[in-house]
């Protein structure tokens, strides 16, 4: 049941601690700097000379945040909208690794991608949450989230255990196609195994109700990030539409000047994601938005430039760079909660929407 909380989507936001802990259980070993993906034998992925990440919805920005890990770790890597594939897919070998990443590992068009994909010759992997699970048995190699049952529509926990995991996933890949571990996996593995009590701290900080009130009523909500924080503001929008009913429209930070910036108003307040990559290049996009009246929301950390320009802050701690982005998607998380609830929605159940995409 939903215990003390009135929705599963806030009792599944509250979960992220535990999920987050039991998706890196035994997976990472921060004093000796190693990541330990038992299910898959040494040396996996060592041909492997690129990888495409298949998905629909919020697992789709999940693996954009997979993709971007690959690339910042030497691997050539995209995402891909699993509805796209068929129509358009890059070709594909045996030294390619394709990635179905599906929570439910049965929504149709992703399968459909995996089966392609697989035909064609490539080697498949799925990340799913769900144990004997169609994605899980077609793939060649699974990588379960371990995130526990979802029971909202909106995607929440799943999506946070998913980039996670991708993280990890992206690491291990890395060491078995260079043939040795690389330099920094220490700092990113201790903010990793620190990650579920920061978590814990900015659910009993979050001013995220007082933000969703603040802003109530406005035309449009735009959510902007660059690099990590890019798929975070496409998933910040995702999550406010489906929940809120209100439009919403997340955009890659320096596209705003190229068309969408016509749209920003007073009326459009702006959520500026920072995770600590080119972030001035963020603020100033940010501050084209404000000039143009639209209220800006910075999601940062404290102490950052940011907070002095925009006109309100969300808190994430300071952390490494390829995780910040998933601390401020749970203060959006929360910002499309409280929006919704002050709209009196019916947040586990929009209208229109189902768990699982079973058809095309
Ligand atoms: C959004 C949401 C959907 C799913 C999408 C893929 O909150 O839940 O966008 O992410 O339908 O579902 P899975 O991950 O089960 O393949």
């Amino acid at each position: 049941g939903k215990g003390e909380y009135d929705h599963f989507m806030l009792k599944e936001i509250h979960e992220q601690p535990v999920s987050l802990s039991q998706a890196i259980e035994g997976r990472v070993d921060p004093a000796r700097g190693r990541i330990a993906l038992e299910e898959f034998g040494p040396a996996t992925f060592e041909g492997v000379e690129s990888v495409q990440l298949i998905a629909c919805g919020t697992s789709y920005h999940a693996a954009l945040y997979g993709s971007l890990a690959l690339n910042r770790a030497g691997v050539r890597a995209r995402a891909l909208l699993a509805n796209e594939y068929s129509v358009g897919a890059p070709p594909v070998d045996e030294n390619t690794l394709v990635i179905a990443v599906s929570q439910s590992g049965e929504t149709a068009d992703t399968l459909n991608a995996l089966r392609q994909a697989s035909a064609e010759g490539a080697a498949t992997l799925t990340v799913t949450n769900v144990v004997g699970s169609t994605a899980a048995r077609v793939a060649d190699e699974t990588l379960f989230i371990r995130a526990g049952p979802e029971i909202g529509v909106a995607a929440t926990k799943t999506f946070s255990s998913q980039a996670v995991m991708l993280v990890l996933l992206a690491q291990r890949i890395a060491d078995d196609v260079r043939g040795g571990p690389g330099a920094d996996l220490e700092s990113l593995l201790t903010e990793l195994s620190r990650m579920p009590a920061a978590i814990d701290d900015l659910l009993s900080s979050t001013n995220a109700r007082s933000i969703a009130r603040r802003y109530e009523g406005c035309q449009s909500y735009f959510f902007i990030g660059r690099g990590l924080g890019f798929p975070v503001a496409l998933e910040g929008a995702l999550k406010f539409k489906e929940i809120t009913y209100d439009h919403a429209e997340g955009f890659a930070s320096g596209e705003l000047k190229h068309g969408p910036l016509a749209l920003v108003t007073p009326e459009t307040p702006v959520f500026a994601v920072f995770t600590g990559t080119e972030d001035e290049k963020t603020l100033k996009n940010a501050e084209e938005a404000q000039t143009r009246g639209a209220p800006v929301i910075a999601v940062c950390p404290d102490g950052h430039r940011a907070v002095d320009v925009a006109d309100a802050h969300l808190e994430i701690p300071d952390t490494d760079s390829m995780l910040a982005g998933l601390f401020a998607n749970v203060q959006l998380q929360l910002v499309s909660y409280h929006a919704a609830r002050l709209l009196e929605r019916p947040i586990d159940k929009p209208r229109n929407l189902a768990k699982s995409v079973t058809v095309e």
